[in-house]
C-alpha cells in the first residue's frame, strides 16, 4: 500500500506536512462547499495531518476525526493539542467501514483526498449516513476523478486509487441514502508555466 494511502513513520510524517502543503486549493475548496458553522458538530474521514480541522474547523463546537494511520493519529492531535486537551476534539484510529460513534451525532462530515482509497466504498457511505443527524451534510473531495480528462494509468496503478465521475458518485450516493446531492468543481495547484495541475477538482455534497 502506498504511503498516501496510509502514511506511516517518519517519511508518512514529512508526506502528511507535504501534503497540507499541497492540498490547500482542496482545503479551501472543501471548506467552502461545507460552510462549517460555530454550532456544527463536525466529523473528517482520513484526516491525515489534521491540518485541514486546525485552519477550517477550529470555530465548530465539536470535532471529531477517524483515520486508520496510527502516525496520522498522532501528529494530527499534536498538531490540534490545543483542541484536544480542551476536550473540543477528539483524532480516532480506525477504518471508516466500521465508525465508533452513535448514531445522528454529527452535522456535517468531510472526506478529502481519502474517499478514493476506501476499500468498501458504499459500507463506508452508509456508516457515514448512519452517524450524521438528519439534515446532516457530507463533503467528498477528490482532486483527480473521471471527469478531469487526464489519463490517470500511473496513479491507478501506482496508489490504487478507485476513480469515479462526477455522475457515479451522485449515483453511489443516492443508492446508499443521501439526498439533494450536488457536483461542484474547482481548478487547483497551479504551477508556473504547467499551469492547473487538477484542472478539475470534484467535491460532490449530499444529506442526509
Ligand atoms: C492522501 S491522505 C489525505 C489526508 C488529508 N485528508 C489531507 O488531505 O491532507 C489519505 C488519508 O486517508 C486515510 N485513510 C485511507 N483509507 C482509510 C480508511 N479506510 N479508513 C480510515 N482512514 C483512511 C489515510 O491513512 C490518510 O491519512
Amino acid at each position: 500500500m502506498s504511503q498516501f494511502a496510509k502514511p506511516s513513520g517518519f517519511f508518512g510524517k514529512i508526506l502528511a506536512y507535504g501534503m497540507a502543503r499541497g492540498h490547500r486549493d482542496f482545503y479551501k475548496n472543501a471548506a467552502r462547499i461545507l460552510d462549517l458553522q460555530k454550532n456544527d458538530k463536525f466529523l473528517e474521514l482520513g484526516f491525515g495531518s489534521g491540518i485541514f480541522i486546525k485552519r477550517y474547523a477550529s470555530h465548530v463546537s465539536k470535532i471529531s476525526g477517524i483515520d486508520y494511520a496510527e502516525a496520522m493519529v498522532k501528529l494530527a492531535s499534536e498538531i490540534n493539542r490545543d483542541l484536544v486537551e480542551s476536550g473540543k476534539a477528539e483524532f480516532r484510529y480506525g477504518d471508516v467501514t466500521s465508525l465508533p460513534w452513535d448514531d445522528n451525532k454529527f452535522t456535517a462530515a468531510v472526506a478529502i483526498e481519502t474517499f478514493f482509497f476506501w476499500p468498501e466504498p458504499e459500507k463506508s457511505l452508509k456508516e457515514i449516513l448512519r452517524v450524521l443527524k438528519p439534515g446532516g451534510r457530507l463533503a467528498i473531495e477528490m482532486a483527480y476523478n473521471n471527469d478531469d480528462g487526464l489519463d490517470h494509468t500511473k496513479h491507478i496503478k501506482q496508489m490504487g486509487l478507485q476513480l469515479r465521475s462526477g455522475e457515479e458518485m451522485k449515483e453511489l450516493l443516492a443508492q446508499c441514502g443521501y439526498s439533494n446531492i450536488s457536483i461542484n468543481y474547482y481548478q487547483g495547484l497551479k504551477m508556473p508555466i504547467k499551469g492547473y495541475i487538477v484542472p478539475k477538482g470534484m467535491i460532490i455534497k449530499g444529506f442526509k
